[in-house]
């Protein structure tokens, strides 16, 4: 019997590789993360720091992702067999494949909440209730049974969707209509907070530098979240640059994506956080900042309902085009390495993932009492793939590079589509080696709780 010879799918065009890529990258941890930590850590004085570890570790380990993928042209399992043949490196593939499917069961009970946010938005439900009020309801909606079900699943399924029509249609087109929507949202959400009375004392949270209060977790924050906000360390960028065409530069490509979701974060910043503070407000963070602090902001605020519907629309976009880029791991490796049709592919890890989120979504009610290490089953999930599997995927993926792929190979991924300058090259090849692992190693050992400032 003859086989038909696949050609593999790609990206269509550059706008729509830096739209996927972007898309992932900006997500839940650029809404509900960023602005909070950086204000606590200090304000301009985490953002430095911050943005040195972007373009110092962030930029050369997603530079290091996209090129074995593009090299490979596998999932990340495949990729790192077919680059290192016989070797054990293929399991940091599978490591990040793992990484992925347990984010993702996680990340669609928070984009189910999201929605359901939407809706309450809409119904205007936030009107006249006090702060513990909002608490309260919001406990209560997570922690029961069934509710937050009716839209993580859909949110599941409406992820599957996306990524049925492949590559070319359904990643990337998407993108292409979200990522402009989503920084549509956010200008306006930008100026609604900006002409608020009062909203200059959010700004000076944010921006002001404090050295005092960047801490030494203020310093491994900052580089854990640059590498969970950019997606690094699941091979998420290793797929997507398998779908890369040669005539993409990946250096530029690097760049672009690095500044749309540094910029989109800051962007969210000032959304957020000078419209809290022209309430008189204390911020929160995570869920809360999200899900209790801004109803109460949005009850107060001139228009309130719009902006509520809108920052809530914005929240579930951030999430789909994350979690599009998580699933797409975990379906690639299952048609390609058990060898099923795409659409099956699709069906196998979105159920398998919907389960998982299901468990995820009652642990925090029905299943209160089942502990992992004192943590619900959610909270274990958050913790083993953000403090554990990202910076272990991240650091053997740069020694990946500079140690067993090499400048040689390197060059030549680098120059095409563009030209990429000697130095450079060595600079990168040295911090793959050297620099990256290391500071990947104290952020881990922190995370774990192995090593304490
Ligand atoms: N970067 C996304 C965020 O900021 C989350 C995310 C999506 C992610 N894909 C990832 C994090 C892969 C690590 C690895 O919310």
């Amino acid at each position: 019997m003859t086989h038909r010879r696949h050609k593999r799918a790609q990206f269509s065009s550059k706008f729509g590789v830096i739209a996927a890529a972007a898309g992932s990258a900006v997500g839940l941890g650029n809404i509900w993360k960023f602005p909070y930590i950086t204000g606590q850590y200090g304000g301009g004085a985490f953002l430095v720091v911050y943005l040195i570890f972007i373009l110092l570790i962030g930029m050369p380990i997603m530079l290091s992702e996209l090129m074995v993928g593009r090299r490979a042209r596998k999932n990340p399992f495949g990729a790192f067999q077919k680059l290192a043949p016989g070797s054990a490196w293929k399991y940091v593939g599978l490591l990040g494949i793992m990484a992925a499917l347990l984010t993702l069961s996680f990340y669609g009970v928070i984009a189910g909440w999201s929605m359901e946010y939407i809706i309450l938005s809409a119904k205007n439900a936030f009107n006249g209730q006090s702060p513990k009020q909002l608490q309260d309801a919001f406990e209560q909606f997570i922690s029961s049974p069934i509710e937050p079900l009716l839209y993580q699943i859909p949110f599941m399924i409406f992820t599957g969707a996306i990524l049925i029509s492949g590559i070319k249609n359904g990643i990337e087109k998407s993108a292409k209509i979200m990522m402009p929507l989503l920084v549509l949202i956010i200008i306006l959400l930008d100026i609604r907070a900006l002409t608020l009375p009062g909203s200059s004392a959010g700004l000076e949270f944010l921006f002001k530098p404090d050295f005092s209060k960047l801490t030494g977790d203020g310093v491994l924050a900052a580089l854990g979240h640059a590498f969970f906000s950019l997606s690094l360390g699941f091979g998420i960028l290793i797929t997507y640059g398998s779908y890369i065409s040669n005539e993409n530069n990946l250096g530029r490509t690097t760049m672009q994506v690095s500044f749309a979701d540094t910029a989109i974060a800051l962007l969210a910043g000032v959304a957020i956080l000078p419209a809290v503070f022209a309430f008189g407000i204390d911020p929160g963070q995570g869920p809360g900042l999200v899900f209790i602090t801004l109803p109460n902001v949005f009850a107060q605020m001139p228009g309130g309902v719009i902006f509520a519907i809108l920052f809530f629309i914005l929240l579930t976009l951030a999430a789909l085009t994350s979690s599009v880029s998580l699933l797409e791991v975990v379906v690639v490796y299952f048609s390609e390495e058990l060898k099923i049709k795409r659409r099956t592919a699709v069906f196998l890890a979105t159920t398998i993932i919907s389960l998982l989120g299901v468990i995820c979504s009652l642990s925090m009610g029905s299943f209160k009492e089942y502990t992992v290490g004192g943590l619900n089953f959610f909270d274990a999930l958050d913790w083993l793939a953000s403090n554990a599997l990202l910076p272990i995927g991240g650091m053997f993926i740069s020694l990946f590079v500079g140690w067993k792929l090499g400048a040689d190979i390197a060059s030549n991924e680098l120059r095409k589509g563009g030209h990429f300058p000697h130095w450079l090259l060595r600079a990168f090849i040295f911090i793959c080696r050297y620099i990256a692992p290391v500071a990947i190693l104290f952020v881990f050992l922190n995370g774990v709780g192995l090593l304490k400032f």
